[in-house]
């Protein structure tokens, strides 16, 4: 991992014993300032993540955050049976393994409320974290077996602990019980490891997430307990599934996997649990120190997006991974997972793919998937939707023919609480700092605000003021006690981007390794960044093309009518919605016709919500002719022709980006218009 130099400061070897010089003394002075250091043992990461409430949104994305706290998220603690009951929920579940439903809650909570100060939901979160903890059995054991004679398996306090260890970050003076609590726990954790205990199929895939709990002690919380912690990860690994051959290209599916067998466990293969498995490599190199777990890590991403991926930036997986086809779903669970591990995936590799997509999946496939106001969600999601209600014939070999419908919990309930981790741990983790805590790293772009002690003390103050990506120019003031490097990503997208700062001319930016170096001096630093990129043309099954710029993704939004299917009695604002289309979107384009039109909204500022039909500044416009195109069964568009023949007067459509659209066209057959 190579970091730019910033214009202006010394190269050589001079200046490299003077870093090394500099650093092993900001290390011995500020060890505990920024968390996520690991002076010892476990590999360091490539990158530390800061802590919860380090980073807060600004502008739209501030607004996107309300939007969620106002909708179903911030609301279900009001009124969904799930979270709803103080007992941990699960308790009264049907599912069994839905005992994670007020744990996956919890770690979407804890940063939403901290990041937008909101005192109701603090208050629910902490009711919660003292209700787990004040139960803690003699065992150790955590969760709503405690007294009931009910299996204990280790899963579903995972999300819990991700909540707690975020708790801790921004409130520190949680420190001391939440350590102790998860040192009782472990040491039984342990144990019953080491009998065999504790394990069901979902618990083999998902050990990846108690693995970096273990690491999160390990690293901040020791308490002289190194051994055990990583006896542990090493036996929740050797217990559990094999990630390291499941990435494997030689195993990889290579299409929809209905029909194929799985050389390992079946679970491995499942969207949710591919998604949470992108954390399991990186996790396990910090123990094993082996190359080849970054190594498969990085090529298991790549083969994962190279036969599932979709335009959106996401995969499709509809249960199970389901190939290329644009009919088929993503489940939202794995959009919001995939953002997490993406995060993780750069912050220990620091390789930049992992943030592009990052970006990528979280201003296109995230808001597609629930209704600009976040009341109602998906279960599944479809690159081509022409309609979201009851399928007939269901277009999905593993789930439910209401998979698409926009709701309270279509298909199942849990990504009806663990959506709500999505937005506020993608900002939360849009920052981070270089493994020597001199210098900070803007890796999401958008609109924020940071406030944070580097080495040697140097207080550092950042804001960033942009639409992004709903604008291509972003601006930053720093207040900085002491001068140090700041890098800011530059998008892969980005063509013949340029950097102003304090005013000067704009020169072309140069990022090395995904970053651009900006030095910054004691004061105020402010810089403008430009960030252009050309439109460009995914070749997609079937002949078809996809339309990207930027980060976003381009589809043509069908015009729709609404039907309520069903209303929450406690909570009349939890509607089921079908969606029907009320315009043709049987059309061809022509990739050489597309135009981008950006236009700066009134005021300044994105209406809100933004991710709603017609909202967004930025559209593509395309000439496009009417083609014969099958609905396959009553309700989905078959695959798009392949060379179809125009059937009408040739007309130029708008394009408008993707997570505004919920019923769409974004892979489409292709025509020559002249
Ligand atoms: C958070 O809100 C509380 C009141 O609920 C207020 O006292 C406190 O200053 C706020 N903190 C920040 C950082 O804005
Ligand atoms: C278990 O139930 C008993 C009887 O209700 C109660 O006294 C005890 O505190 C409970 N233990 C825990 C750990 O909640
Ligand atoms: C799976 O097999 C069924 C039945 O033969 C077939 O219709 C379907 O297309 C196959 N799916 C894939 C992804 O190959
Ligand atoms: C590193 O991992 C690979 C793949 O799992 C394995 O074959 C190799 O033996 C490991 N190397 C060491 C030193 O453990
Ligand atoms: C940053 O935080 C420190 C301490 O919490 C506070 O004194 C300072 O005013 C903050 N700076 C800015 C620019 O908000
Ligand atoms: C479509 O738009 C292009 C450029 O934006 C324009 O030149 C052309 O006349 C339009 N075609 C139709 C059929 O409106």
């Amino acid at each position: 991992m190579r970091l730019p130099q910033a214009d202006g400061v010394a190269n050589g070897p001079f200046a490299m014993l003077w870093g090394v010089l500099i650093s092993f003394f900001a290390s011995i002075a500020t060890r505990s300032v920024v968390k996520g250091g690991s002076p010892t043992g476990l590999a360091p990461k490539a990158f530390l993540n800061l802590p919860l409430g380090t980073v807060k949104p600004a502008g739209w994305l501030h607004d996107q955050l309300v939007v969620q706290t106002n909708g179903l998220a911030g609301h279900e603690h009001d009124f969904y049976d799930y979270v709803s009951d103080s007992d941990w929920i699960g308790g009264t579940s049907y599912y069994s393994y839905l005992e994670e439903a007020g744990s996956y809650w919890f770690n979407g909570m804890v940063p939403n409320g901290v990041l937008l100060n909101d005192s109701t939901i603090q208050s629910q979160v902490q009711q919660f974290l003292d209700y787990v903890l004040d139960h803690q059995d003699s065992t150790g054991w955590l969760g709503p077996e405690v007294n009931t004679t009910k299996p204990r398996y280790l899963w579903g306090r995972y999300p819990f602990f991700f909540g707690a260890i975020q708790m801790v970050e921004a409130n520190p003076a949680l420190t001391d019980r939440v350590v102790s609590a998860l040192h009782k726990f472990v040491s039984l954790a342990n144990t019953m490891l080491h009998n065999g205990e504790g394990l069901e199929d979902w618990a083999r895939t998902r050990w990846e997430d108690f693995v970096m709990t273990l690491q999160w002690l390990y690293d901040f919380h020791p308490e002289g307990k190194e051994d055990l912690l990583i006896d542990t990860m090493k036996q929740l690994k050797y217990t559990g599934d094999p990630w390291e051959d499941v990435f494997k290209e030689e195993y990889f599916p290579k299409i929809a996997v209905e029909n194929l067998t799985n050389p390992f466990p079946e679970l491995t293969w499942h969207g949710v649990n591919m998604a949470e498995g992108l954390k399991a490599l990186p996790s396990t190199y910090r123990f094993t120190h082996n190359q080849s777990d970054l190594d498969v890590a990085s090529k298991g991403w790549d083969l994962l997006f190279q036969y599932h991926g979709r335009p959106s930036g996401i995969y499709a997986a509809d249960e199970y991974l389901a190939g290329l086809e644009a009919v088929r779903g993503t489940e939202l669970c794995l959009v919001v997972e995939t953002m997490f591990s993406g995060s993780y995936l750069y912050q220990v590799i620091g390789d930049p793919k992992f943030a592009d997509r990052v970006e990528r999946i979280t201003y296109n496939a995230l808001p597609a998937e629930l209704t600009g106001d976040m009341w109602s969600r998906q279960y599944l999601q479809q690159q081509n939707q022409i309609a979201a209600k009851n399928m007939t014939p269901n277009p999905f070999p593993e789930d439910g023919p209401y998979s698409n419908v926009f709701g309270l919990e279509p298909n199942y309930p849990c990504c009806t609480v663990n959506h709500p981790q999505g937005w506020p741990k993608f900002i939360s983790n849009a920052f981070v700092a270089t493994p020597d805590q001199t210098s900070l790293v803007h890796v999401y772009l958008g609109p924020y605000s940071v406030n944070t002690t580097l080495a040697n003390g140097n207080n550092v103050a950042v804001s960033v003021d942009t639409l992004y990506p709903f604008s291509d120019s972003l601006t930053t003031t720093i207040t900085a006690a002491k001068a140090f490097t700041y890098y800011v990503r530059i998008p892969s997208w980005v063509s013949q981007g340029t950097i102003s700062v304090n005013g000067g001319a704009a020169r072309p930016v140069s990022p090395s390794n995904g970053l651009h170096a900006v030095s910054v001096n004691a004061g105020t630093t402010k810089f403008t960044l430009d960030l252009p990129s050309d439109i460009t043309i995914e070749e997609r099954p079937h002949g078809s093309v996809a339309v990207h710029r930027g980060p976003l993704h381009y589809a043509f939004d069908i015009s729709r009518s609404q039907k309520v299917l069903a209303q929450n009695a406690q909570q009349p604002l939890a509607v089921d919605l079908e969606f029907d289309t009320t315009e043709t979107w049987q059309y061809a384009i022509d990739p050489s016709t597309l135009v981008f039109h950006g236009s700066t909204p009134s005021g300044g500022k994105l209406p809100s919500p933004v991710f709603d039909s017609g909202l967004p500044p930025f559209t593509i416009t395309a000439t496009a002719c009417p083609i014969d195109w099958e609905v396959a069964g009553d309700t989905f568009a078959a695959a798009p022709p392949t060379n179809p023949t125009c059937t009408g007067a040739v007309k130029n459509i708008t394009l408008w980006p993707f997570g505004s659209t919920k019923l769409r066209i974004s892979e489409f057959p292709t025509f020559k218009a002249n």
